[in-house]
C-alpha cells in the first residue's frame, strides 16, 4: 500500500510517499528557518502562507516516484499551529477526494514517536518516546499504532523554545538549540549553577520556564572581571541543567514502565549532549536507545505517512470532508467523527 503523507503543524511543509509504512520512496521538507529567523522565533502568520506557497511544489515532488495514486492519504491533524494545520488538512482533503482514497488524520507527536519504523528500527512494545523539539517536551509510554499515552510533559516552555530563548538572550541567534550545543562542546558546563526544576516532583513532568528566567537574572547580574564565566559557559551550564533533568527523568520513567527502549524525537533530540547523557544512562540500565537519523528526528511526513498506515491497518478512523484541525491535540485522543463521505 502506498502512503501519501503530508505534515504542515509547524514551519516545516513536508510530503512523503511511503510503501507498506517502512520503505520510503520520498521525503520532502521545505524548512521556512529564513523566512522566520528576522523575527528570532515563528511567526504563525508567516508559517501559514509559507506553507500555501510551498504545497504544491513539495507534494509535486513527493508524488514524482508513485507511478499513479497513492492508496492512501496520511495528515497531520495536530497538535500545531491552527493556520498551518489548515493548509496541510486542506491539501490533504483535495487530494483524497479526487483520488477517491482515503484520509487518515495522524498525531503529530505519536508520528515522532513512530519515526524510527522507516529505519527498520521499531523496538518491541511497550517502549518510551522521548519528543523534544521547539513545541514539545514530552514523555509517551507507545503500546502499539493506535495505543499510546502521554506519561510526562512540560508544564509551560518546551525545551527547544528554552534554548532558542537563551540562544537570543545570549546574541547567539536563531535557532539557538544547534549553537548553544555547539559552543558547550568546549566549555566549562559547572561555571554557573543553574536550577534542576522539578528534579525531585515524583512525576516525569519539567519545567524550564524558571531556568530561563535564572538566566535572565544570571546575565542581569554578572559584572566582567578576569576569569568570569564566558558566554559558552554560561550557555554549557544551562544546556546541562535543562538536559539532565529530561535525561535522568526519561530513563527513570522506562525504568518504571518495564520499557526496555528509548526513541528520540524532535529536533532537539540532535544534542550532542543530550544524546551522551542519555546514551551513558541508558547503557547502565540495559536500556536501547534508539534514535532516527537527523530528516526522520525533525519534523517530516514519512514519519506520518509511515503511522498513518499502521493505523489503517488495525482500523483507525478515517477522516471525512468537514474533518478539523486540532491546535492542542494530545496523544491518545481520538478526534470526532464526522459525516461527509470523502468518497462519496
Ligand atoms: O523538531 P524541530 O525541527 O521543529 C519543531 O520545533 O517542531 O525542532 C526545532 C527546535 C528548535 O528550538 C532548535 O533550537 C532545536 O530544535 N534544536 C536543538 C538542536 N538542534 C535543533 N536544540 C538543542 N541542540 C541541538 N543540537
Ligand atoms: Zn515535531
Amino acid at each position: 500500500m502506498l502512503v501519501l503523507g503530508i505534515e504542515t503543524s509547524c514551519d516545516e511543509t513536508s510530503a512523503a510517499l511511503v510503501r507498506n509504512g517502512v520503505e520510503v520512496l520520498s521525503n520532502v521538507v521545505a524548512s521556512q528557518v529564513e523566512a522566520h529567523r528576522e523575527y528570532g522565533g515563528i511567526v504563525p502568520e508567516v508559517a501559514a502562507r509559507a506553507h500555501v506557497e510551498a504545497m504544491v511544489p513539495v507534494v509535486g515532488e513527493a508524488l514524482a516516484p508513485a507511478g499513479g495514486r497513492p492508496d492512501l492519504v496520511a495528515v497531520t491533524l495536530g497538535p500545531g499551529l491552527v493556520g498551518s494545520l489548515i493548509v496541510g488538512l486542506s491539501a490533504a482533503k483535495g487530494l483524497a477526494w479526487s483520488w477517491g482514497v482515503p484520509l487518515i488524520g495522524v498525531n503529530h507527536l505519536e508520528a515522532h514517536a513512530y519515526s524510527v519504523v522507516v529505519e527498520g528500527m521499531l523496538p518491541e512494545t511497550p517502549f518510551l518516546a522521548l519528543v523534544v523539539s521547539g513545541g514539545h517536551t514530552m514523555l509517551l509510554e507507545v503500546r502499539g499504532p493506535l495505543d499510546m499515552e502521554v506519561v510526562g510533559e512540560t508544564l509551560d516552555d518546551a525545551i527547544g523554545e528554552a534554548f532558542d530563548k537563551v540562544a537570543r538572550l545570549l546574541g547567539l541567534g536563531y535557532p539557538g538549540g544547534p549553537v548553544i550545543d555547539r559552543i558547550s562542546a568546549g566549555a566549562d558546563a559547572r561555571a554557573v549553577t543553574f536550577p534542576r526544576a522539578m528534579a525531585s516532583s515524583g512525576d516525569y513532568n519539567f519545567s524550564l520556564s524558571g531556568l530561563k528566567t535564572a538566566v535572565v537574572r544570571y546575565m542581569e547580574k554578572a559584572a566582567p572581571r578576569v576569569g568570569a564565566p564566558t558566554v559558552a559557559d554560561v550557555a554549557a551550564s544551562f544546556q546541562e541543567a535543562a538536559l539532565e533533568v529530561i535525561a535522568r527523568k526519561t530513563v527513570d520513567c522506562a525504568l518504571e514502565l518495564g520499557a526496555s527502549s528509548v526513541v528520540l524525537g524532535g529536533g532537539v533530540a540532535c544534542n550532542t549532549r543530550l544524546r551522551t547523557m542519555l546514551e551513558e544512562s541508558s547503557r547502565e540500565n540495559a536500556i536501547a536507545l534508539v534514535y532516527p537519523s537527523g530528516s526522520l528526528c525533525t519534523d517530516n511526513a514519512a514519519m506520518v505517512a509511515a503511522l498513518g498506515y499502521f493505523q489503517h491497518e488495525l482500523g483507525g478512523r478515517m477522516l471525512q470532508l468537514d474533518a478539523d484541525v486540532y491546535p492542542n491535540l494530545r496523544p491518545g485522543t481520538v478526534v470526532p467523527g464526522s459525516r461527509y463521505q470523502i468518497d462519496a
